[in-house]
């Protein structure tokens, strides 16, 4: 039987797979094992999927292939994530080298294959369609002092028609309170200065368990109340589910930053219906405006798909101009990809990959132009940026401010970890630049 000493896993896709990749070190870590810099001496190598496209998912099929035919593996290698779900134990068929499949929602159960691979020396699979509440998140092992993921509920139950998460992740569980509250009091007491609270559809919060009486306001209120917590943020919302008592705690919660990410998805109301997004572009619009007045000072975020099957260059349209009104400050953009066993695969994937390629990059152009509008508007204007470190050639301290902007300023080693408020001068391309306005007062006066 093998000793295991060290591990390397390789993290794809959302928060969510980094903070389970987070959650599987600490596992590991109490084992006994070691991260490893290098993947490919690792004793336990683990892909830690994503099948949200198909790229994702070729990526990794890419990858284990190679292991494969390169003949030399590592002692055990194993599948997490999305795609674990998605294909199971046909994965094994296709790469005989592979130890284990662990499912999203078995991840507490990592150990307990890990030895049933060591003692059998047979291929081990888990993979359940319903997530149990019975996983330690204060083992979790993270990269940053500064900025950790905790996450509030698993799963989805919105079936939109193009997406795989219901699938990949199961029904809507939500974490109780009480756990969620002490994991975020030893982070604050272990000096993290932001929480970002993670679930697919985090305004769901709640619901599934009425018995709670917590819906998400109301756990942010509690969150809020924690001695010493500087900074909350959350993703991602579902628009549907975005209530006035939510907006509400944004705008009166000194800890929750004004960033709202709520995808509208596409700008054609008969598009939304297609893809079960069950608002229309007007309820969309009605929400941001409610939302705007409510908070002032909000910024949005957002994510599009374009190319959807049977979306016309009218419907397209309709996307590019809700991308130029709304004016979100974030936006992910992405060409549809066909997914196994999603409602969507029924329909011809019928807009050639060229058209949906023209269609997003006009809509990248769109969103560079209204980025560059956004930052020359900061211009003067005084922000809290959370210190980071220093950016990649060293020479300036890096962060982000209360609505997720990226900002450089100069200054020492000493601020990394600190709120600084820093004065806007210029920008580059998709970052701010500045310097504190403490330094600044001590160049004067020194
Ligand atoms: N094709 C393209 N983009 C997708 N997304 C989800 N499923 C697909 C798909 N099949 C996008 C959505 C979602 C984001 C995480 O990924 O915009 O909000
Ligand atoms: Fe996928 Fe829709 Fe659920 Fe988001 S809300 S995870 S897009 S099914």
């Amino acid at each position: 039987m093998p000793d295991l000493k060290t591990y390397f896993i390789r993290t794809y896709g959302c928060q969510m797979n980094e903070l389970d990749t987070e959650i599987m070190a600490g596992q590991l870590q109490k084992r006994g094992l070691l991260p490893s810099l290098d993947e490919e001496t690792a004793d336990v190598l683990i892909f830690n999927t994503c099948s949200i496209r198909d790229l994702a998912e070729r990526k990794v099929m890419g990858k284990l292939g190679q292991i494969g035919r390169a003949g030399k593996k590592n002692a055990i290698i194993g599948v997490t994530g999305c795609m674990a779900m998605a294909k199971r134990e046909s994965l094994f068929r296709k790469f005989p080298h592979l130890d284990f499949v662990v499912g999203t929602n078995n991840i507490t159960d990592l150990g307990t294959v890990l030895d049933e691979v060591l003692y059998t020396n047979r291929q081990v699979y888990k993979t359940d369609d319903r997530f149990e509440e019975n996983l330690d998140y204060l083992l979790a092992k993270r990269d940053s002092k500064i900025k950790a993921h905790v996450s509030i509920i698993r799963g989805c139950d919105k079936f939109c028609t193009y997406c795989v998460v219901p699938y990949t992740r199961g029904s809507e569980v939500s974490r109780p309170a009480m756990s969620i509250l002490e994991e975020c009091k030893m982070l604050v007491d272990q000096g993290y200065k932001e929480i970002t609270l993670l679930g697919q559809n985090v305004n769901s919060y709640g619901k599934d368990k009425p018995e709670w009486n917590c819906l998400f306001h109301d756990l942010l209120s509690k969150l809020d109340a924690i001695p010493g917590m500087e900074r909350i943020r959350f993703m991602t919302s579902h628009p549907i589910d975005i209530t006035l008592e939510l907006m509400q705690a944004i705008r009166d919660l000194p800890s929750l930053c004004e960033f709202v990410h709520f995808p509208i998805q596409a700008g054609s109301s008969r598009i939304l219906k297609k893809m079960h997004r069950i608002y229309t572009k007007e309820q969309y619009f009605e929400k941001v405006a409610l939302l705007r007045q409510t908070v002032p000072n909000v910024s949005l975020g957002t994510d599009i798909i374009v190319g959807f099957p049977t979306e016309t260059d009218a419907e397209f349209q309709e996307t590019y101009d809700a991308l130029k009104e709304l004016r979100f400050s974030v936006a992910f953009l992405f060409a549809y990809s066909p997914r196994k066993g999603t409602p969507a695969m029924r329909w011809k994937d019928d807009i050639p990959e060229e058209v949906k390629q023209e269609r997003l990059q006009k809509l990248i152009d769109l969103q560079t132009e209204i980025g560059n509008e956004e930052r020359l508007q900061m211009l003067g204007q005084t922000v809290e940026v959370l210190v980071e470190g220093f950016n990649r050639d060293g020479g300036q301290l890096k962060g982000r401010t209360r609505c997720w902007k990226k900002a450089l300023f100069p200054g020492d080693a000493s601020l990394i970890g600190t709120l600084q408020q820093v004065k806007i001068h210029s920008y580059t391309h998709q970052t701010l630049i500045g310097e504190t306005v403490e330094s600044h007062n001590l160049l004067t006066v020194g």
